[in-house]
């Protein structure tokens, strides 16, 4: 086998269509900062200064609006193929850039799994037909994520999508000299392991977080305990054999503390914390209906709050959505029948401004390095997360900070309509996005 390419996967050139069009946006603030206009020329951000002069250009009135680097999703399920029922790359990366997202990477746990060369240039090539965000496929650590044997790794990185994040998500590597082998594999070309940590004998038929609130509705829980551990012996197999591990949906405070003692020691791990485990806790179970229902499972509030301290202070290095788009009847049934999972694109912004700026927690810069810069860094995608300065990729999104809005699941742009935030109101929305200069979102509406 021919070794991979170094590096990661590179943006696609800015397109340079005739049709191209200039913009200024006039009177942004970036990172919530000082006013100014903002002239995006070429697929960059040709220059940045008080009243710029473009004859020709597109203007957009943004007095008011907060710019910041267009946002990085490290693990979105788009479905595609095989559930384009639920979602499809094009409704889910409409949903993306809706939600403030130039980029995201595409889950493999679709049908078939993306385990091959094949599986990953697809996915990758159906995001830029869609052309809404640039769609980063990850593929699988194992054959049909069955735990059993590494799939084809290097002919991952070396295809057209040029992978360098691997995961089984949705399923733990349990087996950990299969584990080891996959971190001492990917080291090759600087790829990374995400792991979804879920000690699976642990967990069997689990249905919500362990705790008082499985013990009152006698229901069969996830304990915390089965979380940590694996994150634990990954923390020390990454040591040991000198691999970056990335951990999927950190859920619990005891996580932040392994987290925390692993970082200490050297150790090259990051990890992602969902917006959902920010917000919500599993008292939202009572009620037994399955639009709360996660893997891993919401926490308590204690657990919140840990998440959230860790997040501020670097601990956990980004928001990823986990967005999980079901069908109808994988999600509208009984609460042991329900598949796992949230919507989370569209919705992510907003609820990472309640959690963590209303809070004081992050301030702006703090979003955008967690919610852009950190996820490019650790998916070594090029030409995303970089500052808002000339010369960048024109990679933006433009949000209003002082109004909110009303969740309503009938006008979310994805398949699905399982989003745990119905009929909420949250704070902040996105007004505009912009891919290499040209709009993806404009005034709050999809623009292809
Ligand atoms: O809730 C979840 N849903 N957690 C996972 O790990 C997988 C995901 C899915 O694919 O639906
Ligand atoms: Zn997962």
């Amino acid at each position: 086998m021919s070794p991979p390419h170094e590096g990661g996967p590179q943006a696609p050139s800015p397109r340079a269509d005739p049709g191209t069009r200039d913009w200024v946006i006039s009177g942004v603030r970036p990172y919530g900062g000082a006013p100014t206009d903002l002239l995006l020329r070429d697929g960059v951000i040709a220059g940045a200064g008080r009243d710029l002069a473009a004859p020709g250009a597109s203007r957009l009135d943004a007095a008011g609006l907060v710019a910041l680097p267009g946002l990085v999703d490290l693990h979105t399920h788009l479905r595609e193929p095989g559930r384009e029922d639920a979602e499809t790359v094009q409704t889910g990366t409409r949903a993306a850039a809706l939600g403030g997202y130039t980029a995201v990477f595409a889950m493999a746990n679709t049908e078939p799994v993306a385990d091959t060369a094949g599986v990953v240039e697809q996915v990758w090539r159906l995001g830029r037909q869609a052309g809404l965000a640039d769609v980063q496929p990850v593929g699988a650590v194992t054959v049909g994520l069955a735990g059993e044997r590494l799939a084809e790794l290097g002919a991952m990185a070396d295809s057209a999508a040029r992978v360098r994040v691997f995961s089984d998500d949705g399923r733990c590597v349990a087996d950990p000299a299969l584990m080891r082998r996959a971190l001492e594999y990917v080291k090759a070309f600087g790829g990374v392991i995400a792991q979804h940590a879920e000690e699976p004998r642990l967990t069997e038929g689990a249905q919500l977080n362990e705790g008082v609130v499985s013990a009152q509705l006698g229901l069969v829980g996830w304990p915390a305990a089965a979380e940590e551990a694996i994150i634990a012996r990954d923390a020390l197999l990454a040591g040991h054999v000198g691999s970056r591990l990335h951990v999927c949906h950190v859920s619990t405070a005891g996580s932040v503390e392994i987290l925390r003692w692993a970082k200490a020691r050297g150790v090259r791990v990051t990890a992602e914390v969902t917006p959902h485990h920010l917000l919500l806790t599993d008292d939202l179970a009572t009620g037994y209906d399955p639009l709360f229902k996660v893997n891993p499972p919401l926490r308590t509030a204690d657990d919140v709050a840990a998440l959230r301290a860790g997040l501020a202070d670097g601990t956990i290095d980004c928001v990823a959505t986990d967005h999980a788009p079901h069908a109808m009847e994988d999600k509208e049934t009984e609460w042991g029948a329900a598949r796992p999972g949230m919507l989370g694109l569209e919705t992510a912004l907003s609820v990472v401004v309640e959690a963590m700026v209303h809070t004081g927690l992050l301030d702006w810069r703090g979003v955008a390095m967690r919610m852009s810069a950190a996820p490019a860094r650790i998916g070594s995608l090029a030409g995303h997360g970089a500052a808002i300065e000339p010369g960048a990729p024109a990679n933006l999104v433009l949000l209003d900070p002082d109004t909110s809005w009303t969740v309503d699941p009938g006008s979310l742009a994805s398949r699905s309509r399982n989003t745990p935030y119905a009929h909420r109101e949250l704070p902040a929305r996105v007004v505009a996005t912009f891919l290499r200069g040209e709009p993806t979102v404009l005034d709050g509406k999809a623009q292809r």
